[in-house]
């Protein structure tokens, strides 16, 4: 099947690592230009060179999402770049801090951060009359999971502003979805981390899955570039949970 997405202009954050990585990887194969971000010099100058040699046209830049002037500041960049913009993922996450600081590090970087990014590019895919946008949320917004964490709170958010955000979004031709992973193994990311200092946690998560294993950073890129590709020119303000089966309750 042919996505589409051959000439595309797409903005990744967090495109060095994890699902990030994958994503903007399957974008680029898919024929789509990219513009990525993250915030350590040498994984963005590594990328680019990978990507570039590659033959792909690819665009990449340091930034830290949560300091609001360079960060609207490099999507303005990312468009001149790309010259224009068709797609945007904002992928990227303050983790599982807790307390005050956690709050605060999830609101910024994953609430307001992705509502910055959708404001200042949804305005040029509506003059432009077309464009998707596909938030990274979580399963753990959908399910009670374990103590009250600014995480799984912001991901909960994350699902409601996409909602209401493509309501709106959806009468200028531009489609707003959300994606929900289950636990994805990312090497040198959170379960790497936990496989390695804890294998039998990881492993009893791996058995609470129906298919007994965590998914994988390109099944979730697999359905972010669908989602984001005029093959899925019939699906807005839906949220994709990608979880091999994981969570339980019954989806109407
Ligand atoms: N992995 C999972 O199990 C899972 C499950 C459900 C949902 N998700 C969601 O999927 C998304 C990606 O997760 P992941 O596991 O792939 O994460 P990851 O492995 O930690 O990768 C994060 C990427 O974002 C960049 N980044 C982090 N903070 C940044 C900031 N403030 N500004 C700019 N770039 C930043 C990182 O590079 P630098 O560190 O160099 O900045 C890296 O490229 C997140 O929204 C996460 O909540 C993940």
């Amino acid at each position: 099947m042919d996505l589409g997405l051959k000439g595309k202009k797409a903005i990744v954050t967090g495109g060095t690592r994890g699902i990030g990585a994958a994503v903007v990887a399957k974008l680029l194969e898919e024929g789509a230009s990219v513009a990525f971000c993250a915030r350590r010099e040498e994984e963005v100058a590594a990328r680019v060179k990978e990507w570039t040699d590659a033959g792909y046209r690819v665009f990449g830049d340091v930034v830290d999402v949560r300091q609001p002037a360079g960060y609207l500041g490099w999507l303005d960049k990312a468009r001149n770049d790309l010259g224009g913009v068709d797609i945007f993922v904002p992928n990227v996450s303050g983790g599982a801090g807790q307390g005050e600081e956690g709050w605060q590090v999830a609101f910024e970087v994953d609430l307001l951060a992705t509502v910055r990014g959708c404001e200042s590019l949804l305005a040029h895919m509506v003059q432009g009359g077309s464009g998707a946008i596909v938030v990274l949320a979580s399963i753990a917004g959908l399910e009670a999971m374990g103590a009250p964490s600014p995480y799984n709170t912001v991901k909960a958010g994350l699902i409601a502003y996409a909602s209401q955000l493509g309501d709106l979004a959806a009468q200028h031709g531009v489609r707003v979805n959300t994606v929900s992973p289950g636990p994805i193994h990312v090497d040198n990311g959170f379960w790497g981390d936990v496989q390695r200092s804890q294998p039998e946690t990881y492993q009893s998560v791996a058995e609470r899955h129906p298919f007994k294993r965590l998914g994988t950073v390109e099944e979730v890129a697999n359905c972010v570039a669908f989602l984001a590709s005029p093959a899925a020119s019939w699906v807005a303000r839906t949220n994709m949970i990608i979880d091999g089966g994981f969570t339980r309750r019954i989806q109407f």
